[in-house]
């Protein structure tokens, strides 16, 4: 008999390109997961359109002041919806620590570079490709990782590298790069959620 789908919550604060690509993934009766709910931290945000559109109950809750707050209300949605992994795509907040610890292992999140380059606090969207054409490197990529309490530090999942070439813009570099993300996160998925990848073993090679 075959496994029962894992049940994944997407977050998204944007247009959810990456929420789309594992939405378009999970069509594939034989994918080993399936979106039961996205959230947004931010009314009006396409990510949600695209939710609707799929028929996947989404929601917002907005930010709080206290990232402890919106934690709470975040996981009793989750909970509603019994996801039991939680893919950030282009979400741009900072989960508060509780919330990481409590879907400890079960979080991951992509990020447009090849960490630990060009990662951490503040790093995020253009900002990323622009600091790579500054530094001048000849390649970039994207990082799956896992989401523990330090910003982009988790254990890697999976990487994808493009090259960086003499004539780009963050423009023409983050449409690359996205080709990839949208390739790569449903594969990293299915890696966790089948168990062919797990955050104990790669938490501990790390140590
Ligand atoms: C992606 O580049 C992702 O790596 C980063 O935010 C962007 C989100 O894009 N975390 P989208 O909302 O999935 O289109």
């Amino acid at each position: 008999m075959k496994r029962p789908r894992a049940r994944l919550a997407v977050l998204v604060s944007g247009k959810g390109t990456n929420l789309q690509a594992i939405l378009d993934a999970s069509r594939d009766p034989d994918y080993p997961a399936e979106v039961v709910v996205v959230v947004s931290d931010r009314p009006g945000v396409y990510g949600l359109e695209r939710a609707r559109q799929a028929g996947v109950p989404a929601y917002v809750v907005p930010w709080r002041r206290d990232p402890k707050e919106f934690g709470v209300r975040l996981a009793e949605v989750l909970e509603r919806h019994r996801a039991q992994w939680v893919c950030l795509a282009g979400f741009l907040r900072i989960l508060d620590p509780e919330f990481v610890e409590r879907y400890r292992g079960r979080i991951l999140n992509i990020h447009p570079s090849l960490l630990p380059a060009f990662g951490g606090k503040g790093m995020y969207g253009e900002r990323v490709h622009q600091a790579v054409l500054q530094a001048g490197v000849r390649e970039s990529g994207c990082t799956v990782h896992f989401v523990t309490a330090e910003v982009d530090a988790g254990p890697v999942v999976a990487q994808a590298r493009v090259p960086v070439l003499p004539e780009d813009t963050a423009e023409t570099l983050a449409a690359r790069v996205a080709e990839q993300e949208h390739r790569l996160y449903p594969e990293a998925i299915r890696r966790v959620v089948t168990g062919e990848v797990r955050f104990e073993e790669l938490a501990q090679s790390r140590r």
